[in-house]
Order: C-alpha cells, then structure tokens, then sequence
C-alpha cells in the first residue's frame, strides 16, 4: 500500500534525487537557505516526459532549458545533464514505467541575500527528481474537463520557464476552489494558455494557438501538437484568440508534460460547444499517442491507458 510520508514521498519505491553532483533519498537532501532559488527564486526548470523509460523530445526540452539559463545570464554546463535523465529514471526505477516525469532545476546558487549578481565564481544549484506519472484514465478522459478563467498575473517574459510560478499556483488554486480543474490565462482581454499547459482553441477544422511570444511558454507538446495537426490536414492558426470568442469555439483542449491532450468541455460554468469531447480532440490525442510510441519506439501496450 502507498503511504504518505512528511517528506512528501509516496513511501512506494525507491525516491532518490540529485543534489548538485550527490545522489540522495530524498528526505537527506537539503539546500541552504542562502540560495538564490529559495531567497528569489532565481532560477529556471524543466520538466520532460519518459514513456517506457524513452524520453520524448528531450533535447527540445534543454534547448529551452539553456534559452532561459542564457537569458538569466545563469552559468551552467549542460554537457552531463541528458545522462542525468537516464541516471535518475534507473536509480528510480522507471525504466519500464509507462509514464515518467524528470523535473530538473537550475538556481543561481548560494550567496548572501542581494539583488544584484553574485560573483560568477558561484556554483549553480542543480535538483533533479524523478516521478512515476499515473496518465488520465480513458473513461475520465472522454467525459472532458472544466476550466475557468483567470486574470494573468504573471511578469512580462513567461517564455522563460523560471521557478516564479506564484501567479500560476494562485491562478491553479482559483480553479480548484471553483471545481475546475484548470486556469487560463487572461490579459487584456486575450485568452493566452494554461496556469501549466498551452491551449488550443477548435473552429471546425481550423486549430488556433496563441503565437509563442513573452506571454506565453513555447511548451514542447505544443510543437509538437502543431506538426501533428499539420500531418492530419487540419487548418493551423498561430493567433491570438480574444476571450468572447471561446463561446463560437466547437472545441477547446490544453497540452503539456504532465497535461498530454486534455479536452476542455465547461470553461467558467458554461459548456464549449455542446458540452462533450470533439472529435477533433480525439483525433489529435490518438495522433499523440500514436506519435508517443513511434518517436519513443515503445509498444502501445507499454503505455498503460489510452
Ligand atoms: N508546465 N505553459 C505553462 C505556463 C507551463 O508551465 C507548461 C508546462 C506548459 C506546457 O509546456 P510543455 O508542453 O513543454 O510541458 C505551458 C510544466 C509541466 C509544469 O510546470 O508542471
């Protein structure tokens, strides 16, 4: 049986993470409270998927990675961080796991408390964990999922995924309070994408997303949702979309690591369309599925449901 534990661990299996060059049960790793992550959260993460142990799209994963250190003019050497992947799953013992998620953190290290930079000599802080990722059910899944809007509260670059993510967990615990499982985020009247998913908004067989620009994240199954849309003959429109026009939508649905293709069907107490998962979204989550196994190399059978 599964057993929660203080340290937030489920007590099932092994939980060892990595702490800047030592691997640690999870309750012995510790950071000082100097660090610049816990003080500013001066930092970036990331977080890639692993169906049957075979990451999908790492590498796209730490090109965003090093965008955003790069931008926060954070120094760090990405050389070993793809083994790191592959290390944290087996120490785990998620190789076989349908779905696994690695987040991996990057703070500017520790220094006392000051806005400004610290020297360059001062070693980044590194933190990696592994997670084995229970996928939707196919029953849940075909009833679709509720949503509600949010003012977005967030600073003017969120194409950096930094680990301020304060507006996101207020914005996360608005739609919970209200029953929903899922905030999208408004700003000026624009409906731009998830607290921590993109959006995607159906007209028929035209498929619109938001531009990646600096008000939203460039998600990686969002790319990749876009090729796949491409491949299955759909109209694809990069634009913004403003936020009277969700109710002339005939489907909405988020994708992200941990979202995969999730259909929206009641946003604010009101139904999309006629309240049911479209046939759109059905179609692009198989298409998803299908493009999961084959760029993984893995059998359907090894992905567990849907
Ligand atoms: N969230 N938009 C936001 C604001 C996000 O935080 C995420 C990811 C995405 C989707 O990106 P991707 O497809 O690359 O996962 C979009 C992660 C999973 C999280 O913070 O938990």
């Amino acid at each position: 049986m599964t057993t929660a534990r203080h340290d937030g661990t489920s007590g099932q299996g092994a939980d060892i993470v990595h702490l800047s060059g030592a691997w640690l049960p999870r309750g012995e790793a510790l950071v000082p409270v100097d660090d610049r992550g816990f003080v500013f959260g001066d930092g970036v993460y990331d977080m890639t998927p692993a169906y049957g142990g075979r990451f999908l799209r790492l590498q796209r994963h730490l090109d965003r990675l090093r965008f955003g250190l790069e931008e926060l003019e954070i120094d760090f050497d990405l050389s070993g961080v793809e083994e790191l992947h592959h290390e944290i799953l087996r120490r785990n013992g998620l190789t076989d796991a349908p779905m696994a998620t690695v987040y991996l953190q990057v703070t500017r290290g520790v220094a006392p408390r000051a806005h400004h930079f610290p020297p360059r000599s001062t070693a980044a802080t590194v933190y990696a964990f592994a997670k084995r990722f229970a996928r939707t059910s196919a029953d849940v899944w075909a009833r679709g999922f509720e949503a509600v809007t949010h003012p977005d509260r967030r600073w003017g670059r969120v194409d950096i995924k930094t680990l301020q993510l304060l507006p996101n967990a207020l914005a996360q615990q608005a739609a919970r309070a209200a029953g929903a499982g899922d905030a999208l985020m408004v700003r000026d009247g624009i409906v731009l994408e998830g607290a921590l998913s993109n959006l995607f908004i159906v007209f028929g067989r035209t498929i619109r997303t938001h531009p990646t620009s600096n008000q939203i994240l460039p998600g990686i199954t969002r790319e990749l949702i876009l090729e796949i849309s491409r491949e299955e003959g759909y109209e694809v429109e990069e634009r913004s979309t403003p936020i009277e026009h969700l109710s002339h939508a005939s489907e909405v649905f988020m994708t992200g690591t941990t979202t995969e293709v999730k259909p929206i069907v009641r946003i604010d107490g009101q139904p999309v369309a006629d309240g049911r998962v479209g046939p759109v979204t059905t179609d692009l989550h198989r298409a998803f599925m299908e493009r999961v196994r084959r760029e993984c190399g893995v059998p359907a059978t090894a992905l567990g449901s849907i």
